[in-house]
């Protein structure tokens, strides 16, 4: 196996035999291949993309890399959920109780933030003591008892993609489909999973915004989990504004809480909502997603989700107050109010700004394994569509120092464009949903 002759091959656009990308890529993983080579071999990709076949040698690679969970034994469908990122996402953290208390089990492997988006990691580690790095045994055994657990990407599993996914966060190689639709994929097989719902983001806070990348990165990973027996429904979701109005780390938990206590924004209940409602139908506990939904509805309202959250919470190491008491979280020092300088309507708020902006306030990463601040963000007071008076609070900022609350301030104003009638049209909160069978729009 030559690498140079390998990169040369695919940046050349042709076709690689499923043996040589297997070798090329369990050299890396031995340490044979160099970073540099990989980067390399990671831009050609970017460029050329990978045929069907290649996508599944690639895929099989990374999942053989490391161990597959061996669910069997539970006594029901296990189901999970995953985004591909965005600015004030946190339905996980409502969707995966919300799921279990209807009869699914929900393993939940998930990520950190990446680039300007929030990961839902970051976001449990903002409850003191919470843990997502606890060892396998015993993932599986609150997973028995709750049918939920929430944890990282442990050594074990889908090694190849990890060192993969920290390569391309700094060579510039992340927005490629077959990359995060392999990457995705790879993790979520390993999970022992009978069934995948996709959130698949597309809007200008999305890894693709374009509406036509983020249906063929949706389709991409339905085929993929499809191929590996797993029944996979992918729905495109809005992010061409933030979900909710919490942004940034501790504010999205304290966000997500108030959702799972039957309130919250209705954005975030809605694609949450929907998105449990395609669980339950992948799982077979529901014929159609109508009736999932609205059983969904009532079990949130009942208070028994919030209830599983807090056992979980506990089991995990940490600390319930926090729950019951969202003011326990942690919050930045400086906050500072953001007034309106006209009157009129929030015609768009730009996701990728703020996202940006909760980085820069310190909430986010830009050199990997950084310390980040769980205090910081941003609370919208207006959502698109909204009234706003002159002198009105558009949101506020949370920042650890005044200097970063004047920055971030101009961040907020800038990303909230306010007009004096209609607002811009946007996407509906859910437009398609793919499956194996095709697209239907919504
Ligand atoms: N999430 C992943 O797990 N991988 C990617 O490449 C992008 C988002």
């Amino acid at each position: 196996m030559s690498a140079i002759r390998i990169i040369e091959r695919k940046s050349a656009g042709q076709t690689l035999e499923a043996g040589e990308l297997q070798a090329f890529l369990g050299a890396y993983l031995e340490g044979d291949v160099p970073d540099y080579q990989m980067a390399a071999f990671l831009m050609a990709v970017w460029f050329r993309g990978l045929s069907g076949a290649e996508l599944d040698a690639v895929l099989d690679t990374m999942i053989a890399s490391g161990a597959s969970l061996d669910l069997s034994h539970l006594d029901g469908p296990r189901v999970d959920k995953h985004s591909t990122g965005g600015v004030g996402d946190k339905v996980s953290l409502v969707l995966a109780p919300l799921a279990a208390e209807l009869g699914l089990y929900v393993p939940m492997m998930s990520g950190r933030g990446l680039g300007h988006t929030g990961g839902t990691l970051d976001k449990l580690e903002s409850i003191p003591g919470f843990r997502t790095d606890i060892a396998l045994d015993d993932f599986v055994s609150i997973l028995e008892g709750e049918r939920f657990a929430m944890i990282g990407q442990t050594p074990e599993i889908a090694p190849l993609d990890r060192r993969l996914y920290d390569l391309r966060s700094v060579t510039g190689t992340v927005s490629s489909i077959p990359l995060i639709a392999t990457s995705i994929m790879s993790k979520k097989l390993a999970e022992g999973l009978t069934g995948l719902v996709l959130d698949v983001k597309a809007g200008s806070g999305a890894f693709l915004p374009g509406i036509a990348r983020a249906l063929e990165l949706a389709r991409t990973m339905v085929t993929l989990g499809e191929r590996a027996g797993v029944e996979t429904v992918a729905m495109v979701t809005a992010m061409d504004r933030p979900l909710g109005r919490a942004i940034g780390n501790a504010l999205e938990v304290a966000e997500a809480l108030d959702c799972l206590a039957g309130g919250g924004p209705a954005d975030l209940r809605e694609v949450t909502l929907g998105l449990v409602a395609e669980m339950m139908v992948v799982g077979g506990l529901a014929r159609d997603a109508g009736s999932a939904r609205a059983r969904a509805a009532a079990a949130l309202d009942s208070g028994r989700p919030l209830e599983r959250f807090a056992r979980v919470v506990a089991l995990q190491g940490g600390d319930i107050r926090a729950v019951h008491r969202p003011e326990r979280l942690p919050a930045a020092r400086v906050r500072r109010y953001v007034r309106a300088r006209s009157s009129g309507v929030a015609a768009a708020i730009d996701p990728r700004t703020l996202g940006h902006g909760v980085v820069e306030l310190g909430g986010g990463r830009t050199r990997l394994g950084a310390t980040i601040n769980r205090g910081v963000g941003f609370r919208l007071e207006v959502q698109v569509g909204e009234k706003v008076a002159s002198g009105s609070t558009l949101g506020v900022v949370y920042a650890a120092t005044s200097e970063d609350a004047d920055r971030a301030s101009e961040m907020l104003r800038r990303a909230i464009q306010v007009a004096p009638d209609v607002p811009q049209p946007q996407m509906p909160l859910m437009s398609h949903r793919v499956t194996a069978t095709g697209v239907e729009q919504l």
